[in-house]
């Protein structure tokens, strides 16, 4: 253990308490100067240090610190984000409040070398997320903490969307990709990806699964479409009204586990429930404020999980409209109004609940039991056996490496815990052949067609394989499903092709979207507007020729 501070006199007091400890040494150094020998640190921990550093600061310590950490090491920093925790007022305040996206830009950058001279290591992210304590004692999300790993340079991208080639070809982004599944493709009123923090395409750190769905399908932009398709809080079929559905699958595990706490005693100690691609919070909030639990959601898109992304890209739009339409930024962060424009994170609606005054005590309670995280469901750190229950809607349909993410959650379940999950399928291999016109409906995304011109072909001619690999899906289909959920130990499993359910959800949607045009329009675009209902259109289409499906599966864990 190597404890270094640039205050002599903290080293000094440092030292006066822990110098027994015959394992630890202290020294008076500057971070900004500091040099260590090549692969000599495991774990560097720091905490409330890089807030007082300038970026170059930062960049250059995270480059020397690729080089002295091994690969394999972590790298751990906890700063005050977006404002001041307390409220003393300051004449001089030398502290960077940054936005968390300022912290995942440099980290993401920075590239280093080895101890060996020759390997090329980068760090990858294993989480972000808020101190708990401050979020308990203090409703304040402003904490956050990162835990990074380093890596090899080739070891990058990794079970998610095969991001690296979709990004790397420009075509799919912001040039000429015609959105298919969804109201997704950065459009010329999209904030870039740089702008709102992320790397931008063309940068070194493009190309990892978490820019390309940040820049991509969960553009801020994207998002405040799919929203209002959707419903608030919701990036799912059916929004709400599906997720309550499926929810009470899940009721009798939850009741059951409420009851053995209550017999045994047991306080405050909640029933534990993972939601992995927790999107904006909405399937949070329900299991919070109506089964009482605690959730742990995950989620690999900043701008899902980070407050203040859509407050910042609604200042934009409204700057850009010249205040000629309504983005209420007063009431942005408190309003309940399901008409209004607003979009909350799911960090966000945790502020606006925990902020609740009258009538607002069951959305505060739910507040203190939901925490959202950036991180990716291939890489988390799971508790074995913490889980009463796994949550996880539409979600896998990113991830290459479904059967880990399978692993993950049921080695982090409790025996007898139950794991829910819908996504989209495709067809099964027998039938393939007549639903996608003869052509394989391929899962992979490893090479993404050339990007069909905008102005081109209508969606519902595009085919499926193209807009699988544009959108850097990785499907199965059902019995695919159900195999590796056995094979994953699960039992009891249920597999069910709710493709009907899902196709009168999209029917419902896109009335509804037909029905708020006007509006739609003046809150985004007439081409924002073609664009959502012509990805519903072709959405309707694929599942009308068999291509495009929808399962729901349930199991759990033995005894
Ligand atoms: C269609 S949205 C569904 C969001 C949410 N489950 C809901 O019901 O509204 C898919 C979500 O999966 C997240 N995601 C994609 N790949 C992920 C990964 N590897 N790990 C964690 N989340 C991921 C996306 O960022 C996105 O929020």
């Amino acid at each position: 253990m190597l404890a270094i501070d640039f205050m002599p006199n903290l080293i000094a007091e440092n030292e006066r308490v822990n110098g027994h400890l015959t394992n630890a040494k202290f020294a008076v150094g500057d971070a900004t100067e500091l040099e260590l020998p090549a692969g000599s640190v495991d774990v560097l921990f720091s905490n409330w240090l890089l807030m007082y550093l300038g970026d170059e600061e930062v960049s250059s310590l995270a480059t020397r610190a690729l080089s002295w950490v091994v690969p394999g090491g972590v790298v751990f920093f906890r700063e005050s984000c977006f404002r001041q925790s307390g409220d003393k007022q300051r004449a001089k305040n030398p502290t960077h409040y940054r936005d968390p996206r300022e912290y995942f830009r440099l980290f993401d950058d920075a590239r280093g070398v080895a101890a060996d001279g020759v390997t090329k290591v980068r760090f990858e992210l294993v989480t972000c997320r808020c101190v708990d304590t401050y979020v308990r004692l203090k409703q304040n999300q402003n904490q956050l903490c990162w835990k990074w790993r380093v890596v090899r340079v080739e070891e990058e991208g990794d079970g998610t969307a095969a991001a690296g080639a979709a990004v790397d070809d420009e075509s799919s982004s912001s040039k000429g990709s015609t959105p298919v599944d969804a109201p997704a493709t950065p459009s010329r009123r999209t904030p870039s990806a740089s702008s709102l923090g992320h790397a931008s395409t063309s940068s070194s750190c493009a190309g990892t699964p978490r820019h390309f769905l940040d820049a991509e399908q969960y553009s801020a932009h994207s998002i405040a479409r799919y929203e209002r398709v959707f419903g608030r809080g919701f990036v799912t079929s059916g929004g709400e009204a599906s997720t309550r559905a499926l929810l009470l699958m899940f009721s009798p595990a939850l009741q059951q586990k409420k009851q053995k706490l209550k017999d045994e005693k047991v306080a405050g100690n909640n029933p534990f429930v993972l939601d992995i691609g927790s999107g904006l919070g909405g399937a949070a909030a329900i299991l919070a404020a109506d089964y009482n639990c605690r959730v742990r959601g995950i989620d690999l898109s900043v701008n899902m999980v980070s407050e203040k992304v859509f407050f910042e890209f609604l200042k934009r739009s409204t700057r850009k409209r010249k205040k000629t339409h309504l983005f209420s930024l007063l009431s942005f962060f408190h309003s309940q109004n399901q008409n209004s424009n607003q979009v909350l994170s799911a960090m966000d609606r945790h502020n606006a609940a925990a902020a609740a005054e009258d009538g607002g005590a069951s959305a505060k309670a739910a507040a203190a039991l939901a925490r959202f995280e950036v991180g990716d469901a291939t890489r988390v750190e799971l508790e074995p056996q913490s889980f009463d229950a796994v949550h996880s809607r539409d979600t896998l349909l990113h991830i290459e490496d479904k059967a880990l993410v399978l692993r993950k959650a049921f080695d982090a379940l409790r025996p007898g815990g139950m794991i829910l999950l819908t996504d989209y399928l495709k067809a099964p291999s027998d039938e393939e052949e007549s639903s996608s016109g003869g052509e394989e409906a391929s899962g992979s995304a490893a090479a993404p067609a050339s990007a069909p011109s905008e102005t081109t072909e209508p969606d519902s001619t595009l085919e499926f394989s193209t807009y699988v690999s544009k959108r850097g899906y990785h499907l199965w289909d059902l019995p695919t499903y159900s195999a590796a959920l056995q094979e994953t130990g699960f039992a009891d499993v249920v597999a069910e092709d709710r493709t009907g359910a899902f196709e009168a959800c999209l029917k419902s949607e896109l009335e509804k979207a037909e029905a708020d045009r006007e509006a739609f329009v003046r809150d985004f675009s007439e081409e924002d507007f073609e664009e959502v209902v012509g990805a519903w259109r072709a959405k309707l289409t694929r599942v009308a020729k068999g291509q495009q499906r929808w399962g729901l599966f349930v199991a759990r864990k033995p005894l």
